[in-house]
């Protein structure tokens, strides 16, 4: 099976697609085939990485794969775009892009399979790919769950305030008691906590360093580092769009290696 992460935390704002994107692009810069699968409909992931929806030229988004992964196995295939960043690296990375429409397959939670869609839908699509990274919306809702059902590994960004932290404890949470139920026939295995990527962090904040003393007591051993600061490069890049690592500045070259080491991490999670 695919090794596929879904990244998630029901805290809004808590650096989902930021930890998302620049993990694709450090990975892709250590010779790493990467997928990025867009399950937000802000579609946050997909302008980031160069792939913002034109109605003008509407391409496949998630919004149709999910709704044809109700029976079609592999459909996704039909809906990989290129990462629109330029780059050597950026060649490999692909996406799968997200467009508001998403929001209307929450309506259909309720037809029977259709928690598996999007594991149908990738089903024989990603084998290629070193790793699948899989962007959620600030939910455990539907779209949160169809990136779990297809997912073999979780990650779980925390912002370290009160709210961040317990957002991640619920997120741990729902996958240690819903995780067996969303298993899908075929699957190698329940969905594994894999860690707890620290994000957002600003060291003037008294709150933050409070909140940080206690991740360790929470999360253990699945607690990553180093930690992501608060930096104005991983903002500008994300808002450009464009690659950390194409930025050139100082900032942007040390936030690039934060995650370099962060990618070196995800590689490594047992499988
Ligand atoms: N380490 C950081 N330093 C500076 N800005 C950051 C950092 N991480 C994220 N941001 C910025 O903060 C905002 C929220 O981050 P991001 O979009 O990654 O969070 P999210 O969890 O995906 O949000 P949502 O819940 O809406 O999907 C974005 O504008 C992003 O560029
Ligand atoms: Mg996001």
């Amino acid at each position: 099976m695919p090794y596929r992460v879904v990244i998630g935390n029901n805290k809004g704002g808590s650096g989902k697609t930021a930890t998302t994107v620049n993990l694709a692009a450090a990975l892709a810069e250590e010779g790493h085939r990467v997928l990025v699968v867009d399950m937000d409909p802000q579609a946050n992931a997909s302008r980031r990485l160069g792939r913002p929806f034109n109605p003008a030229e509407p391409v496949p988004t998630t919004a149709e794969v999910v709704k044809a992964g109700i029976d079609q196995e592999g459909v996704a295939a039909a809906a990989i775009a290129a990462c629109g960043w330029s780059g050597d690296y950026a060649e490999r990375i692909d996406l799968i892009p997200s467009r508001f429409d998403l929001e209307n397959r929450v309506s259909e939670a309720g037809v029977i399979g259709a928690i598996g869609r999007l594991y149908t839908a990738l089903a024989g699509v990603d084998d290629e790919y070193d790793v699948t990274l899989i962007d959620c919306p600030p939910s455990l809702g539907h779209l949160t769950q169809l990136g779990m059902a297809a997912a073999t590994h979780a990650l779980c960004t925390v912002e370290p305030e009160y709210d961040g932290v317990d957002g991640a404890v619920r997120f741990r949470d729902f996958i240690a008691k819903h995780g067996p139920s969303l298993r899908q026939p075929g699957a190698s295995g329940e969905l594994q906590m894999a860690g707890f990527v620290v994000t957002r962090v600003r060291g003037n904040i008294t709150a933050h360093a409070y909140q940080i003393e206690g991740l360790p007591e929470l999360f253990g051993e699945l607690l990553w580092s180093p930690q992501v600061p608060e930096r104005a490069a991983i903002k500008d890049a994300g808002d450009m769009p464009t690659s950390l690592r194409s930025l050139g500045t100082g900032p942007g070259r040390e936030m690039a290696a934060v995650f370099t080491q962060l990618a070196k991490q995800l590689m490594t999670v047992p499988r």
